[in-house]
């Protein structure tokens, strides 16, 4: 069975609780199911990982090139995850960065990624909407390369 990495960065385990007026009020573990829900028709089962730390992502991601595609919210080492983006540069499938809040309608720090460069796409500001968004993305981005 091919399989989808969703992986999510510093804080974001704290959904639900953290900040609902910007973050919403789903928590990750019903993010995680919406995903699944969303590949399902596909065959693909979602390998969910939150971490708080840039290290324990980029091990994620070497230990998960075997995967169909990625899922990534990096949280704020968007802003200066360099170590990430080299980790995401390397990793061999398409993959999305997803944001719940519009970084770019919030303060100015939030508004440049070292990430977003080598995504195959960014969505932000659709809530946990976004990361079924991705998901839609990726399938039809590995559906567009089959055809090929
Ligand atoms: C976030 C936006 C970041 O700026 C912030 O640091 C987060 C969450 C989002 O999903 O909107 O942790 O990535």
């Amino acid at each position: 069975m091919s399989e989808l990495l969703l992986l999510n960065g510093p804080n974001l385990g704290m959904l639900g609780q953290r900040e609902p007026e910007i973050y919403g009020t789903d928590t990750l573990a019903d993010i995680e199911d919406m995903v699944g829900a969303e590949v399902a028709d596909q065959g693909w089962k979602v390998i969910a990982i939150q971490r708080e730390c840039e290290g324990e992502l980029i091990r994620a991601i070497q230990d998960h090139y075997h995967t169909v595609g990625a899922i990534i919210n990096p949280g704020a080492l968007m802003i200066a995850g360099w170590s990430l983006r080299d980790a995401l540069a390397n990793y061999p499938r398409p993959w999305v960065e997803v944001h719940l809040s519009n970084v770019w309608a919030r303060e100015s720090f939030r508004h440049e990624s070292v990430l977003a460069p080598v995504a195959k796409g960014v969505i932000a500001g659709f809530g946990a909407v976004g990361y079924r968004l991705a998901a839609r993305a990726l399938i039809a981005a590995t559906e567009t390369n089959r055809d090929r």
